[in-house]
């Protein structure tokens, strides 16, 4: 089968979130089920052409895309995917994509990715190659399945084709001003009150994926029910109700060629469950690169992630003083976003420097090295669509303690002493008070060490690696064909 996949951001190349590891790891999974994939994404200003050994496509340059009164023109860059052989095609057009963010608020962060879209289009016609399904994510990518029935239709190449839209997170839905619509080169004739792209007076590229699309996808089952509903549907509820039936959700996998304490060559010391005490090392360094004292009986907890309001970090807020005076805990911080959360858990080193170690900012390495090192990692999420830290932190038997929403209630099983399924700590109640009583459960557990030993265990075992979830993909790209070749 062949997969052209698209999206607009992919490990090693660029990354602000779980959505880079997805497009990593998915496209080589397929490829080990016999696929060929393409995967598609821009020449960000952060990606650099020597480093990831990119070659210059000379034969498609200068392509021109009517964007709005505007012609662009872009270039094409050709790579593998880490070691797979997988083709990454970079779309080059230092206009859009040479600014010091990956997403931007800028005026035309629309244009940006129609630009994406279009090229994606026209290197496929350049090839000739005709792929069976394409797979588009998020928002940055919508528009595909509209520009397939509407613009690209003429082209017999795409006769067949059919796509897929995965939503990783609903929140951002790519909302502009109704003069958009022509800048993606769509009529108005489509966009009205209700209609396909249009959302609360917006002209919505999720939406337009969301009607679109032959079928959708969502990365955990309780998520593709949660976002059903109007509570966590974001506006896109009954849009998405009305597609009920080509929607599933499919839970992320983990890439076990980067997260696997065996053999992450990026912490200091490898380990396995029938070597748990080496994890020691790991905290030792951990708490000392932050500058904190090591004490083997002190539970670690730790965190990393965006600050962003999705993150649940609020919670955290209040109980820091506490859990430090009631149970010595100390907690090791990596993340960067919203100022709030930035400003918080800086003054919280200040005021804790034995308990507290914080480090704004983004770092791949230090990442690792708290999965490793931590005894219990914190995802308290007022939504999560899947997650992958909590996933990361079972494999390094690190307990993950979370809020029992979308792929955290999927992947983590709260303990309780009267079974033994329990590979983690969870809570309902989106409260602090529900997230104290809960670290407090874990802190008791962590002090009986055969108990411990047996929820890390059973972390340990578990296997989340893309295997299965890709299996399922083909079979909803076979869904989707089918769909398509039935007629819409
Ligand atoms: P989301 O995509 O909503 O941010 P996920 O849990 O799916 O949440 O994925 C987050 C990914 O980004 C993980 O691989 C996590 O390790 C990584 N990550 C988040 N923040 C940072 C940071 N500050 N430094 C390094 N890695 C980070
Ligand atoms: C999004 C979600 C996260 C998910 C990731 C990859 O960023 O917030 O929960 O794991 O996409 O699908």
């Amino acid at each position: 089968m062949k997969i052209c996949f698209v999206s607009s951001e992919c490990v090693p190349y660029v990354k602000t979130g779980g959505l880079a590891d997805v497009s990593g790891a998915l496209p080589p999974a397929l490829h080990g089920l016999g696929c060929e994939v393409k995967v598609f994404l821009p020449l960000y200003q952060s990606i650099n052409t020597i480093d990831h050994e990119l070659t210059f496509c000379a034969d498609i340059m200068n392509i021109p895309v009517q964007i709005g009164p505007h012609t662009r023109t872009f270039n094409t860059w050709y790579g593998k995917l880490g070691d797979s052989e997988v083709e990454v095609y970079l779309i080059d057009c230092p206009h859009y994509y040479h600014r010091p963010t990956t997403y931007t608020s800028d005026q035309d962060e629309d244009e940006r990715f129609i630009l994406l879209q279009h090229a994606m289009f026209k290197v496929m016609q350049h090839y000739s190659w005709s792929p069976d399904v394409i797979h588009c994510n998020d928002w940055q990518t919508g528009l595909v399945p509209v520009y397939l029935r509407k613009l690209y239709n003429w082209d017999d190449l795409f006769a067949q084709t059919a796509t897929v839209f995965s939503l990783h997170n609903i929140a951002y839905q790519g909302r502009f001003h109704s003069s958009s619509v022509e800048r993606a080169g769509l009529l108005y004739d489509d966009y009205y009150p209700g209609g396909p792209y249009e959302l609360k007076g917006a002209f919505c590229f999720m939406k337009a994926g969301v009607s679109y699309a032959d079928k959708i996808s969502t990365v955990s089952e309780t998520y593709a029910k949660e976002i059903q509903t109007p509570e966590l549907g974001a506006d896109m509820d009954g849009a998405l109700r009305s597609r009920s039936y080509d929607l599933v959700g499919i839970l992320n996998g983990i890439d076990p060629g980067e997260w696997d304490p065996a053999t992450d060559p990026l912490i200091p010391q490898n380990y396995t469950f029938k070597k748990i005490e080496k994890k020691q090392v790991n905290k030792k360094k951990l708490v000392e690169r932050f500058g904190l004292p090591y004490d083997e009986s002190v539970p670690v907890l730790g965190i990393v992630t965006r600050f962003a309001v999705q993150k649940g970090l609020e919670l955290l807020q209040p109980i820091v003083a506490p859990l430090i005076e009631q149970h010595g805990v100390q907690l090791v911080v990596l993340g960067s976003g919203e100022h709030g959360y930035e400003q918080f858990f800086q003054r919280a080193s200040q005021r804790f420097p034995q308990n507290v170690g914080t480090y704004i900012g983004y770092n791949n390495e230090l990442a690792h090295w708290i999965e490793a090192g931590s005894d219990m990692f914190i995802m308290p999420s007022r939504y999560e669509p899947c997650g992958l830290n909590q996933m990361y932190s079972l494999r390094y038997g690190t307990v993950p303690i979370v809020r029992k929403t979308g792929g955290l209630a999927d992947t983590v099983h709260d303990f309780h002493e009267f079974h033994t399924k329990g590979n983690g700590f969870s809570f309902v109640d989106f409260s602090p008070f529900a997230l104290y009583t809960t670290i407090s459960r874990a802190i008791n557990l962590f002090r009986k060490t055969e108990s411990w030993r047996s929820v890390q265990e059973r972390g340990m075992s578990q296997d989340f690696s893309w295997d299965a979830s890709a299996q399922r993909y083909l079979d909803l790209y076979e869904w989707a064909i089918e769909r398509r070749l039935g007629g819409y």
